[in-house]
């Protein structure tokens, strides 16, 4: 079947179209969201990642992560505002990949950089701010992960669902702080991300007064 035209798309409306082809689109998009991860691995294998090959797997599984929880939280503002409703069947996925990356980088810092010793590894938890925020974001995120499954929602009700799930704003919180504490010059990037969340957290608020009003 021929793609439609744009200007067939606009006068039929983008979320019927988008709704359609979401069985396409999703795979699509699952592959896309392991190129990052395809570009570490791929470096590893060619020993490719430069001098700082550690520094380098931090920097991009940080980064990751933080931008699909970025992703995460914007799928149901986008959603909202442009009626666009099967953009809601991604964010799980797009939740499950920020998960996945921030394992990745917790991964790399235990395996390469604490070489899984316990003490090294408690008194940095201890001893840098950053890493105490980091490690909170990574925890807050684990029981959410844990519970993304549709067999959770049932077991755990979907209102206590929804207040566990609301546990990722706390997490990407901690993750900005933890952005925040380890640069040593340059704010702009962190500044970037915390005003980013700082908007959606803004229209999370504001969305749920005008419900409850
Ligand atoms: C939600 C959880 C987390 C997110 C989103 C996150 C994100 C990031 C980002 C964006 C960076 C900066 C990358 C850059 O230089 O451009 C970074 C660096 C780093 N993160 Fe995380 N992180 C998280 C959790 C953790 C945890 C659990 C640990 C370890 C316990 C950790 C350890 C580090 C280290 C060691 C660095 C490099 C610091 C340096 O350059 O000196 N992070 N992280």
């Amino acid at each position: 079947m021929a793609a439609p035209a744009p200007a067939a798309l606009l006068r039929g409306g983008f979320g019927p179209w988008l709704s359609r082809r979401m069985n396409v689109l999703k795979p699509l998009l699952f592959c896309a969201c392991l190129i990052p991860f395809a570009r570490v691995a791929y470096g590893i294998i060619t020993d490719n990642l430069g001098a700082e090959p550690v520094d380098v797997m931090t920097r991009i599984t940080g980064e990751w992560g933080l931008r699909f929880l970025l992703l995460t939280l914007l799928v149901t503002p986008l959603r909202r505002i442009t009626n666009w409703n099967a953009l809601g069947r991604l964010r799980r996925m797009l939740g499950l990949f920020a998960f996945f990356y921030v394992l990745c980088h917790f991964g790399v810092w235990l395996a390469l950089d604490q070489f899984f010793d316990l003490d090294s590894i408690v008194s940095d938890i201890i001893k840098r701010n950053y890493i105490l925020a980091g490690f909170t974001a990574f925890v807050i995120l684990i029981p959410l992960a844990a519970t993304s499954a549709n067999w959770t929602i049932k077991k755990l009700g979907g209102r206590r669902w929804q207040r566990l799930h609301r546990g990722v704003y706390f997490a990407a919180v901690a993750a900005v702080v933890h952005f925040l504490w380890l640069v040593k010059a340059d704010y702009t990037e962190p500044a970037i991300y915390a005003f980013l969340f700082a908007l959606l957290l803004a229209w999370r608020i504001r969305h749920r007064r005008r419900r409850a009003s």
